[in-house]
């Protein structure tokens, strides 16, 4: 197997394969990157002349794949071609959790990976590394060093686990200067060598020391347990928020406290309406769906606890809205301001949006929701995943408004579900003035200027206070 890279190729053109080969490209034009995907949209969007429409919206990144796309980044739809001229291959497909068999709503679906390594096992003609991008159950490369050793071919593969940590919004800053770069890799001479080539490539723009050599297993399990540490912060902070709601505590002033002792520290303790989000929920509950199976029930249920207290959160939002409006939505316009799961994507996967909104049609509430990147179908297709009510039923109740000031008016409250930035630059008179009165204001993410709002005439509430 020759050390030096030239050419990799990444399978999945998603929220992560994009940006990470992507910013490869850009940092190696020595290296020639193909990412490959099934979805032949997703790959036409990502090939469209016009970088506003990339199907992955991130600050940064469509300067990243301008500079580098017809150069030494390309996307196609022509998967076997590209496993086969690669010497590195990435798999960076989607790993959701199971909905159907045993596992069913916890364990992480592995069909897509096993297709993956299927694929690779078939097409390949000569040596090549596997490197798991996934996040994926710990021991699975067990399970694809299995499918690639059994082609009979004589091919020789070397698996890696090399997670990825980018969160969405920052990912282009983030792959471009990670806290750390994780590879875990077999510990024998092959796979140290394995471990060396992909190191290579990182250290091209990232200086040595960030980037950490583990067993395969480590790598594994080291993901997972990011995950959950970090969503065990905005739980074990969100269930402070309701204490601090019920004794007069401000949890934002609970966070500073705590956050300025260095063993705690600052990141990740706002109160919010909960964590979303493609990965948070779906580790955890993986986590807890592997500990169980090795017969770790304290294990599983310490961790269950924190998506337990997020859905809690969601839910307590919706009902606060129903309690404060006179204990009846029925029929009311409630504006909500964001739908993504966080700022500066237009990625909505689990946002906490979707099921505030469900509790809130529920009660016959009519939803109108704007959010500067996500549109129509979007939300209208999160909420028919639901399967709570017809789409005839979402489509009547739920209405997108391309301007938030059509959007809030005369609507009875407004449900900050997002803390997009321009929120709190609007005319905030302008949007009282045509609502209904008293006008409400829930702000779930603590974004907005309280008194501010409270001076114009708003009736405001704010999730820890
Ligand atoms: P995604 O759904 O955005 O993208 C996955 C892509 O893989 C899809 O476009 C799909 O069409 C494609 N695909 C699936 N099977 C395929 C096959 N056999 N051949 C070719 N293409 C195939 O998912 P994502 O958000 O990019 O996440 C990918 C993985 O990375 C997941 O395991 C996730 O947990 C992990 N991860 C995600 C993030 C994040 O911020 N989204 C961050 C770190 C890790
Ligand atoms: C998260 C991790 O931060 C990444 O390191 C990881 O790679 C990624 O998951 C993944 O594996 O997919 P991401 O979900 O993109 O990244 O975004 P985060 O910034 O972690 O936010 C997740 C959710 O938690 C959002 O809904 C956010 O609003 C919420 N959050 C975050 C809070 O409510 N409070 C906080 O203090 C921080």
């Amino acid at each position: 197997m020759g050390n030096k890279i030239t050419n990799i190729c990444c399978i999945g053109a998603g929220y992560v394969g994009g940006p990470t080969m992507a910013v490869i490209a850009a940092k190696c034009p020595h290296i020639k990157v193909t990412i490959v995907d099934l979805n032949v949209a997703r790959i036409a969007a990502w090939n469209d002349e016009n970088l506003d429409n990339l199907p992955v919206y991130e600050p940064g990144l469509a300067e990243i794949v301008s500079q580098a796309r017809g150069r030494n980044l390309f996307f196609t739809t022509e998967v076997e071609k590209a496993i086969d001229e690669a010497q590195m291959i990435f798999i960076s497909v989607n790993t959701p959790t199971k909905t159907y068999g045993l596992g069913k709503g916890k364990a992480a679906d592995l069909k897509y990976i096993e297709l993956c390594a299927r694929q690779i096992a078939a097409v390949s003609k000569n040596d090549k590394i596997v490197v798991e991008k996934s996040t994926l159950p710990v021991r699975t490369a067990e399970a694809v060093r299995s499918i690639l050793d059994n082609t009979g071919n004589g091919v020789k593969f070397q698996i890696l686990s090399n997670p990825e940590f980018l969160a969405e919004g920052t990912a282009v800053e983030d792959l471009l200067s990670p806290d750390r770069v994780l590879i875990g890799g077999d510990t024998d001479e092959e796979g140290q060598a394995a471990i060396k080539a992909l190191a290579d490539v990182y250290a091209e723009w990232i200086p040595r020391e960030r980037i950490l050599t583990t067993n395969v297993w480590s790598s594994e399990l080291s993901k997972l347990t990011a995950n959950a540490f970090l969503a065990q912060r905005v739980s074990s902070i969100n269930a402070m928020s309701e204490l601090c709601e019920k004794t007069g505590a401000d949890v934002n002033e609970v966070a500073r406290a705590i956050g300025m002792d260095s063993r705690i520290g600052p990141k990740f303790l706002k109160a919010s309406v909960g964590f979303g989000g493609s990965c948070f929920q779906k580790d955890i509950l993986n986590l807890v769906y592997i500990a169980k199976s090795y017969g770790l029930n304290e294990v599983a249920d310490y961790w269950e606890q924190v998506v337990i207290m997020n859905d809690h959160q969601k839910v307590r939002f919706a009902a606060k809205i129903v309690k404060t409006l006179y204990n009846t939505v029925s029929g009311k316009k409630i504006a909500f301001l964001g739908w993504a799961f966080k700022k500066d994507t237009n990625d909505t996967r689990e946002s906490a949006a979707i099921q505030v909104a469900d509790e809130l049609l529920y009660e016959q509430a009519n939803i109108a929701v704007f959010d500067p990147k996500v549109e129509e179908d979007k939300i209208q297709a999160d909420l028919n995943y639901l399967d709570t009510r017809t789409k005839e039923e979402n489509a009547k109740l739920a209405t997108a408004f391309q301007d938030p000031y059509e959007a809030c008016k005369d609507a009875h409250a407004i449900a900050v579900l997002t803390e997009w930035d321009e929120f709190k630059e609007y005319d905030w008179q302008r949007i009282y003035d045509n609502m209904k009165k008293p006008a409400f204001v829930f702000d779930g993410r603590a974004i907005l200027d309280g008194k501010k709002l409270t001076d114009i005439g708003f009736v405001f509430h704010v999730i820890g206070k």
